[in-house]
């Protein structure tokens, strides 16, 4: 995607060292920052620390940290150890487990000191296979946008998402957010309702200006405003992005969407995932019994972080009582029957384990559940 007139992945490999590049996305929308990663913990850090985010993202920056761990030292021992670390960085997006999974076995295939280039390669072309599958979710969302479009004739389509599943929370493109982008470059009329998505804001401060960015019309919502705006008819879809989705197409996604979806259902508007298979968890089906669900730290409920305009500085503000306490879970899973379809790189599916194995036969026969 386009910055000020360049175009950037959100990570990329640097060409001529063993380095990583990302964009930290801690400092935006009030500051562009690189910031280069030399070390599997420095990986692991940055997707802890959310300087990386978003579930694909996570998956690429694991493959690139594993890189790093290789140059390193590439014995299996160490390889090994690398994954656990990068393992336990976060807990809910599958994307990093997939990653790994792909990429280890195929490096302790090779000799010692064949690692690191095999292992810089394989990271490249999770990346590359990203972009390729975010822009294909991209051309089949573009289908159910311009379909709500031919049924609106006159007037731009509203789309609710929420968090941010753009271009930053994966290499590029985006989930949620890339039918959006063709909508727009195919001169379709779309204006999105952005929820802001507390505790740690990633649509007001990410999704927002990723559109903005792309010249998108939007508005940023309190994340309770979105239920009564559907009620006076002022949106047409939802799409979301998702962390993990059961194969029978349970969808975990940022704390807040299940309520957006419930919403949804109660007023007939069409609530869609978009995700790569990458984020599919072959191995369950019980979304609510059996994701993971992150349990961030209390801070970011209990303080804000914004700018200061006067100052021109960042600040952090508590917002909630002295004493009182806060529970921060990141997640939460919206189960299937609110789920219209899943918006994937083979097309759209019902979310149903039939549908979803049908579209990816092989993906779901690889893993024992
Ligand atoms: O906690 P985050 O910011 O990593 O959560 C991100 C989301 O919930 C996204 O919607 C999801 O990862 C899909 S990203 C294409």
């Amino acid at each position: 995607m386009q910055v000020n007139g360049n175009h950037f992945r959100s990570i990329w490999l640097a060409d001529d060292e063993p380095r990583v590049l990302v964009i930290d996305q801690t400092l935006l929308p009030f500051a562009f920052e690189i910031q280069p990663l030399s070390t599997v913990s420095e990986a692991a850090l940055a997707i802890r620390n959310m300087v990386v985010r978003g579930a694909p993202l996570i998956g690429a920056t694991a493959a690139c940290g594993l890189y790093l761990a290789a140059e390193t030292d590439a014995l299996e021992a160490n390889l090994r150890k690398a994954c656990q670390e990068l393992l336990s960085s976060r807990p809910t997006a599958v994307n990093l487990r997939w990653a790994l999974d792909r990429m280890l076995p195929l490096l302790l295939a090779e000799p010692e000191a064949a690692r690191s280039s095999l292992a810089r390669k394989l990271a490249q072309r999770i990346c590359d296979e990203d972009v390729a599958t975010n822009s294909a979710i991209g051309d089949h969302g573009l289908e159910l946008i311009s379909k709500a479009a031919k049924s609106s004739p006159g007037r731009a389509v509203n789309v609710l998402t929420h968090c941010n599943a753009g271009w930053l929370a994966t290499v590029d493109w985006g989930t949620a957010l890339a039918p959006i982008f063709k909508a727009h470059d195919a001169g379709i009329p779309v204006h999105v309702w952005v929820d802001e998505t507390r505790p740690r804001n990633q649509g007001a401060s990410l999704t927002a200006w990723e559109l903005g960015a792309h010249g998108v019309a939007h508005t940023v919502i309190a994340d309770n405003a979105g239920g009564h705006l559907m009620q006076q008819g002022e949106v047409d879809l939802c799409i979301v992005g998702s962390d993990r989705t059961t194969r029978t197409g349970d969808v975990c996604n940022k704390i807040g969407t299940y309520l957006k979806a419930l919403a949804a259902h109660d007023n007939g508007i069409p609530f869609y995932a978009a995700l790569p298979s990458s984020t599919i968890d072959w191995t369950i089906r019980d979304g609510i019994r059996d994701i993971p669900i992150e349990e961030r730290p209390a801070e970011e409920v209990s303080h804000i972080n914004g700018r200061d305009n006067a100052a021109g500085t960042l600040v952090r503000v508590r917002v909630i009582p002295d004493g009182s306490s806060a529970a921060n879970p990141a997640f939460d899973v919206t189960p299937r029957r609110f789920v219209d379809g899943i918006i994937t790189e083979r097309g759209v599916a019902k979310a149903s384990e039939e549908h979803l194995t049908t579209l990816f036969p092989q993906e779901a026969a690889g893993q024992p559940l």
